[in-house]
């Protein structure tokens, strides 16, 4: 794995990607963020050694890379579900490359139901914690020590330095954002009413299909990470209603520009 992921670096940095500072994982719906990139390069997944390649509508699957609120970033525009069949090693496959490239932040975001009666669908959610809930853990096997320790220190998941300048970025712009905490289940199912109260019961706030691997895998290599959900469901009793991968995209989008607004200003101030 170690081989693949390095071929796959040095492809990206003999094709031109320099120093990158920042990775961006966009969720379902959240692709909008990719406007305020002055893109440098575009890639197509299957164009890039080893990358898996993304099938679910609304995650077209290109790495992009270019300026963001002057500094470098490298986005993904599509991410690997767990629900479509990848391992764990190819959900997380992007996080060891862009290590490798040297990055040392990350953000992801993505789209979740929300069980915190204080949400509404729109909502946005800063993660200040999470709670894996996944079949599978990224880092089951042998530990590969080149990239970090057999047992991974958890105590802040989420950067409280970054989570403090995006509510300070936030209370700058008059947007409000939500705080919580994100429950991953491998889906593809939405959650039945009895589970979305079991996700409350849990402690959690939000619960969705991603991320968290994503995230443990970056803590594995010591990378800082930030999360931004936006809320586009409820699991909330008296408030459940049919969902839709369409209704998701359709309330994902709805959020997308004032996401691409906080978004902008927190890098710029990083
Ligand atoms: N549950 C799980 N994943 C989701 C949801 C949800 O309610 N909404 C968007 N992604």
């Amino acid at each position: 794995m170690y081989e693949k992921i390095k071929e796959t670096a040095r492809f990206l940095k003999d094709i031109g990607i320099d120093k990158p500072e920042f990775g961006i994982v966009l969720g379902t719906g959240l692709g909008g963020i990719v406007k305020m990139i002055e893109i440098e390069k575009s890639i197509p997944y299957h164009d890039i050694p080893n990358f898996p390649v993304s099938t679910v509508t609304g995650h077209s699957g290109t790495l992009i890379y270019g300026e963001l609120s002057g500094k470098k970033v490298v986005a993904m525009q599509g991410r690997f579900h767990y629900y479509e069949g990848w391992e764990m090693s190819e959900v997380t496959f992007p996080i060891r490359v862009m290590h490798m490239l040297g990055i040392t932040k990350l953000m992801v975001s993505n789209a979740c139901g929300g069980v915190n009666p204080d949400f509404k669908v729109g909502d946005i959610m800063i993660i200040n914690d999470h709670i894996n809930m996944m079949p599978e853990h990224p880092l089951r096997g042998e530990n590969d020590e080149r990239f970090g320790p057999r047992f991974v220190d958890m105590h802040e998941p989420y950067n409280r330095k970054m989570i403090s300048l995006m509510k300070a970025t936030a209370f700058d712009l008059k947007i409000e954002v939500k705080e919580g905490i994100y429950l991953a289940l491998q889906g593809p199912t939405f959650e039945t009413p009895a589970e979305y109260r079991m996700v409350k019961l849990m402690g959690a706030d939000a619960v969705g299909m991603s991320t968290v691997p994503e995230v443990i895998v970056a803590k594995h290599m010591g990378m800082d990470c930030f999360g931004l959900s936006v809320i586009t469901d409820l699991g909330i009793e008296g408030k459940i209603e049919e969902v839709s991968h369409e209704a998701v995209q359709v309330a994902a989008k709805s959020s997308e520009m004032t996401i691409s607004r906080l978004v902008e200003a927190f890098i710029a101030k990083l």
